[in-house]
C-alpha cells in the first residue's frame, strides 16, 4: 500500500473540490507577509505621536518597496542620461533599461509583443490617448483614415455607471467633439454590472466598450468574456481600465479578449508619472499620433511630418525614463512574489475585512459583500457619520489611513444614493490585524459621534 506523500498533498489545488472532476492544479504558495512587509520602509514608520501606521489605501495609490526605490536611484546615480537620442554610453544604458523596462510590463501582462506596449504619463492619459485616436466623420483622415476609429451622429460608445471619472471623461469629451452618443450599463444593488441589456446596450452602432476590470469603489470584478464575446459580434472595439485589475491579479491581456488595456504604474508599487496603454498592434499602427514632438517622427520639413512606428509614435518627447525603469522592478517584485498568490491572500483578506466589518453597527458596505468576484477594495457608509469625520479619527487617532469623498467616481456615488463613502483598499502588505484595528477605530467613530 502507498501512504500518502505530505509533500505531494501540498502541491494540489487549493481551488479543486473533491468531486469536481477538474484535473489536480499545483497549489498557489502562500506570501510570507512578514517578509514582504520588511521590503517596504514606510510600512515601519511612526506617525506624529508615535502611532504605527496602518496604510489602507492602496487603491489610491500604492507603497513602494526597496527594490524600486533602490533601482530608481541606481539608475539616477549611475546610468542616467536622455534616452533614444544620445549616443554616448549612458545614453545606450539609460535607453537599454527603458526599452528592457517594456519587455518586463509586455512580459507581465502576456502581451504578443513587446511594441504594443505603449507608456504614458498614467492610466488617465492611456485612456485619452485612445479616445483621442477617434476623428469625427467631418474632421479631415490625415492619412488615418481607418473606418474604426471614424464616429459620428448614430454612432455609440459604451461605458458603465461604475467608471472611475478617467473613463467617463474621455468619452464625453469624444461624444461632445463628434456626436456620438454615450452610453452605459448600470449597477445592480449589489454593486455588480448590470449586463441584462447587454444585446441592446452592446450592437452595431457600438464604435467602442471601455470598461473598469476591478472597480475602485466597489470592489467588483467584471467578467469580461460575455462583454468582449459580444463584441466581436458587433465589430464594436473594447478597452479595458485595468488600473485596479492589474495590481491585484494576473491578467493576460489576449485572454481578457480586449484591445486595449491601460492601467497605471504607482497603484501596482511602481512611481507616480507612468502608465501603460497596451493595444493589439495593428490598431495602434492604424490610429493617429496622440501628441506631437521629439522622438515621435520619421521625418519633419516645413511642409510636413511622417511619423515613427508604435510605440514611438505615441511617445512624444522625453519621456519618464526614471520611472519606466521603477516600474520595470515593481513589475520584477510583483513576479517574484507571484501575481496568483497575491491574489489568493487578498481574496482571503477580503474575506476576513467583510466578516470584520459587519461587526459594525450601521456600517453599510457598497459593493458586494460576499467575497466572490470582488477585490480588497471595501467602500462603506457609517450611520450618517461623515466619511470625513470616519477619515480623520482613524487618522488621527489610530493611524489608520483609508480615502474618504466620491473616490473620483460621482456617478456610481449618485446611483447609490450618497455623496461619499468611507474606503479602505487592501493590498499585499496589509494584515489581519491591520483589518482588526480598522474595526476599532470605527466602533470608537461609533462612540464619539454617540
Ligand atoms: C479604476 C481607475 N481607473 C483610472 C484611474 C486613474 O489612474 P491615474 O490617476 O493614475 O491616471 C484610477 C485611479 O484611481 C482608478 O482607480
Amino acid at each position: 500500500m502507498t501512504r500518502a506523500n505530505p509533500a505531494a498533498e501540498a502541491v494540489r489545488a487549493t481551488a479543486q473540490t473533491v468531486d469536481s472532476g477538474t484535473p489536480p492544479q499545483p497549489a498557489i504558495p502562500p506570501l510570507d507577509v512578514d517578509a514582504i512587509r520588511k521590503d517596504f520602509p514606510i510600512l515601519s514608520r511612526l506617525l506624529p505621536g508615535g502611532r504605527p501606521l496602518i496604510y489602507l489605501d492602496s487603491g489610491n495609490s500604492s507603497q513602494k518597496p526597496v527594490q524600486v526605490i533602490n533601482v530608481m536611484r541606481e539608475h539616477l546615480e549611475e546610468h542616467y542620461a536622455n534616452v533614444g537620442r544620445a549616443l554616448h554610453t549612458l545614453g545606450s544604458e539609460s535607453t537599454d533599461a527603458y526599452e528592457s523596462a517594456r519587455d518586463k510590463v509586455a512580459e507581465f501582462i502576456g502581451a504578443p509583443a513587446r511594441d504594443e506596449v505603449v507608456f504614458t504619463k498614467n492610466a488617465s492619459e492611456a485612456i485619452n490617448l485612445v479616445a483621442r485616436s477617434f476623428r469625427g466623420r467631418s474632421e479631415p483622415a490625415a492619412g488615418f483614415g481607418d473606418e474604426r476609429f471614424r464616429l459620428g451622429p448614430g454612432d455609440e460608445v459604451l461605458i458603465s455607471e461604475m467608471e472611475h471619472h478617467s473613463n467617463i471623461v474621455p468619452w464625453q469629451m469624444l461624444c461632445e467633439r463628434t456626436g456620438a452618443t454615450l452610453r452605459w450599463f448600470g449597477v445592480t444593488d449589489e454593486g455588480r454590472l448590470d449586463i441584462g441589456d447587454l444585446d441592446e446596450l452592446l450592437n452595431e452602432r457600438t464604435k467602442i466598450v471601455s470598461l473598469t476590470l476591478q472597480s475602485n469603489v466597489l470592489g467588483t470584478v467584471n467578467s469580461i468574456s460575455p462583454i468582449a464575446r459580444r463584441a466581436r459580434q458587433t465589430g464594436s472595439l473594447l478597452m479595458l481600465d485595468a488600473s485596479q485589475g492589474v495590481p491585484h491579479m494576473p491578467v493576460d491581456v489576449v485572454e481578457t479578449g480586449a484591445d486595449f488595456v491601460a492601467f497605471t504604474g504607482h497603484k501596482m508599487l511602481g512611481p507616480t508619472g507612468i502608465g501603460v496603454l497596451w493595444g493589439r498592434a495593428e490598431l495602434l499602427d492604424a490610429m493617429p499620433p496622440f501628441l506631437g514632438g521629439g522622438e515621435m517622427i520619421e521625418t519633419v520639413s516645413m511642409e510636413g511630418s511622417t511619423y515613427a512606428p508604435v510605440p514611438a509614435k505615441f511617445e512624444a518627447g522625453t519621456p519618464p525614463i526614471v520611472e519606466a525603469i521603477g516600474l520595470g522592478a515593481a513589475v520584477d517584485y510583483l513576479s517574484a512574489v507571484g501575481m496568483p498568490s497575491i491574489k489568493q491572500y487578498e481574496q482571503e483578506l477580503t474575506r476576513y475585512a467583510l466578516d470584520a466589518l459587519q461587526d459594525v453597527p450601521t456600517l453599510r458596505i457598497i459593493g458586494p459583500s460576499n467575497p466572490i468576484s470582488r477585490g480588497g477594495t471595501l467602500s462603506f457608509v457609517l450611520g450618517d457619520i461623515h466619511p470625513h469625520d470616519v477619515g480623520q479619527i482613524l487618522d488621527d487617532e489610530f493611524g489608520i489611513a483609508v480615502r474618504v469623498g466620491h473616490h473620483c467616481a460621482r456617478p456610481l456615488h449618485r446611483r447609490f444614493g450618497i455623496p461619499a463613502t468611507t474606503r479602505a483598499s487592501l493590498y499585499l502588505y496589509n494584515t489581519r490585524d491591520e483589518i482588526d484595528a480598522l474595526v476599532r477605530g470605527l466602533h470608537h467613530v461609533r462612540t464619539i459621534f454617540g
